[in-house]
């Protein structure tokens, strides 16, 4: 049994995401949660709502809140949408916790006794019109790296490059639309990651297992040249966590907050002190799973994120633990994805372009998507989602093989058995040579899970499901039940173990069709079936079962084009 830490990048609380971000992190996180449960891991799986920084505030303001209200309820907004697509967090966190105000000050104070941290005067956009300083997203310009006109003060977009405001060419100010804007000196702190190049590319370099789209965005940023700039860890904002050094004030810096990316990253260790503080334990508990001298040092950390995250967590965040000295776990592994993009464009929050998590629960159940997301993960390239194969998709996948299968098999059995499982016959040739393509099958899946290779692993889920089809077809116990009814039994005997094998393997994927199946099957045995042999005759004859209720339904032609109309345009 391995100890295993897994992150979700944490979702900026500015609205609901899109199904773009969901399967860029959180989705494929929780797969890989539920995965390494099942194979009897100890997990921590934490995630939590990026509450900082200019997006809070914007957004706050457009709905005319005062922000620590509007992120409190976006919090349980999130949290509750979270818990319809069963997102298994241990915690779901928020980066504006007391907890994480204390650990972002306490790495602030001990880099700067480690000398890492320098006071810059700085050049900042001051908006006239808006009289206020514009960090981040409260200035838009032209990216001076590839000419897209709708460039952040902090990164663009489009190319991924981390930018200062003062980079932007013809910028403006997002709360006004001002251009009135001149340059003033305000004073902010830099972490100086520069001094810190070697050990952190020592530190990539002996990762390596990581995926060829990590690394290369890493080292990208190491070698640029002016890829790993010393970088403002502050800014001139009122929300956000009080520069302070450990517990005491920071001279010249009264009335300025920690930057959002300086704060952000380390919510996932204050995110588990929450989870210790929720559940009554004290700090031993999760500092077992982050700090190495703890107990933390078998632990094997996670961290899953879209690509435009990665430079944060293979440089920024890891300066600010390599420059702590102190032994806190860094990540093993760390999981990006390439973008989903909607029926022919971008996924886009702010043009409402796309579905966005609630609405994509109001017109199916969590599992039609879950599968649908997982199974065309952007993984190696970006993907698109159409209507049309999704549609495709939940036909034939869900509904069409694994669906048809456990209907089938239950109805047909209880027609003819009745309520338990028949005892009659004994397994043949076709029945073994089954048993054995399944025990390959499922070991070729538990190296894709394990992987992370996550359309692979759904394909191969699928390919278990198919082959349970093409056995009852060939087997066909309907026609040789008028013949040879034993033979019929040990048929459906197997047929039946079938689907409690299928509920644990798919459970990571359709957690509420997995238990259906489970349910229906009248056990709560979730062993993981490593033994194949022992696993198809774990429910003996004369176990009682049921016919469950239709796992999956069909998407109409007509339901298909009503939500391609519903979700091109703006979000209403
Ligand atoms: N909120 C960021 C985004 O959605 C992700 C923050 S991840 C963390 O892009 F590391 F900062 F926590
Ligand atoms: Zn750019």
């Amino acid at each position: 049994m391995a100890r295993i830490l897994i992150t979700s990048a944490i979702p900026y609380i500015n609205g609901i995401k899109h199904l773009g971000n969901l399967v860029g992190s959180q989705l494929p996180a929780d797969l890989f949660a539920r995965y390494s449960r099942a194979r009897g891991h100890e997990v921590m799986f934490i995630c939590a709502t990026d509450e900082h920084g200019t997006p809070a505030e914007l957004a706050a303001a457009k709905a005319g809140k005062p922000v620590d209200q509007y992120c409190a309820e976006m919090h349980d907004v999130q949290a509750e949408i979270a818990r319809g697509f069963r997102l298994s967090f241990d915690h779901f966190g928020r980066s504006s916790s007391q907890r994480n105000h204390k650990l972002t000050q306490h790495f602030a104070g001990v880099l700067a006794d480690n000398g890492l941290i320098r006071e810059v005067a700085e050049s900042q956009v001051y908006s006239i019109d808006d009289g206020r300083f514009l960090p981040d997203r409260y200035i838009e310009g032209t990216c001076p790296n590839c000419g897209y006109t709708s460039a952040r003060g902090d990164q663009c977009d489009n190319c991924t490059k981390q930018l200062d405001p003062t980079d932007l060419i013809n910028p403006h100010s997002t709360v006004s639309g001002s251009t009135n804007l001149e340059v003033r000196e305000t004073k902010h702190l830099y972490l100086m990651q520069r001094s810190l190049r070697d050990k952190l590319e020592a530190w990539i370099d002996s990762k390596h297992d990581w995926p060829i789209l990590t690394t290369s965005i890493a080292k990208k940023w190491l070698n640029d040249g002016d890829g790993l700039q010393d970088r403002g860890i502050t800014r001139d904002l009122h929300w956000g966590i009080p520069v302070k050094r450990g517990d005491q004030p920071w001279p010249g810096m009264e009335g300025k907050v920690f930057y959002v990316w300086f704060d952000a990253p380390i919510e996932y260790i204050a995110g588990t002190a929450e989870w210790a503080d929720a559940n009554g334990l004290g700090d031993d508990a999760w500092e077992r799973w982050w700090r190495t001298d703890k107990g933390a040092a078998d632990v094997t950390y996670y961290q899953f994120m879209g690509k435009d995250n990665v430079p944060f967590h293979t440089l920024s965040f890891p300066a600010t633990i390599l420059g702590s000295g102190e032994p806190w776990k860094m990540v093993d592994y760390l999981k990006s994805f390439n973008y989903l993009n909607y029926d022919g464009g971008q996924f886009s929050t702010s043009r409402g372009r796309g579905v966005f998590m609630d609405q994509a629960l109001s017109i199916l159940p969590s599992d039609y998507w879950r599968w649908w997301l997982l199974s065309h993960a952007p993984e190696s390239s970006d993907a698109e989602f159409t209507w049309e194969n999704f549609q495709a998709s939940v036909n034939k996948d869900l509904a069409d093989v694994l669906g048809n299968l456990v209907s089938r098999v239950t109805k047909f059995a209880k027609s003819k058995f009745g309520d338990a499982i028949p005892a009659g016959g004994a397994f043949g040739p076709q029945e073994t040579a089954l048993i054995a393509d399944l025990g390959a099958r499922i070991r070729t899946y538990e190296t894709l899970m394990a992987e992370m290779e996550v359309r692979k692993a759904a394909a191969e889920l699928r390919g278990i499901w198919v082959v349970g089809n093409e056995y009852l077809q060939s087997a066909a116990p309907w026609s040789v039940v008028k013949t040879d009814p034993d033979q019929a039994q040990a048929m459906i005997r197997l047929a039946l173990n079938l689907i409690r094998i299928y509920a644990i393997l798919s459970a990571p994927f359709i957690p509420d069709a997995a238990a259906s199946m489970m349910t229906a099957l009248n056990s709560t045995d979730w062993t993981w079936p490593s033994d194949v042999h022992a696993a198809i005759r774990a429910l003996p004859a004369g176990h009682e079962f049921a016919v469950p209720e239709n796992l999956f339904r069909k998407i109409t032609d007509e339901e298909r084009a009503e939500w391609q109309v519903k979700f091109a345009g703006v979000r209403t």
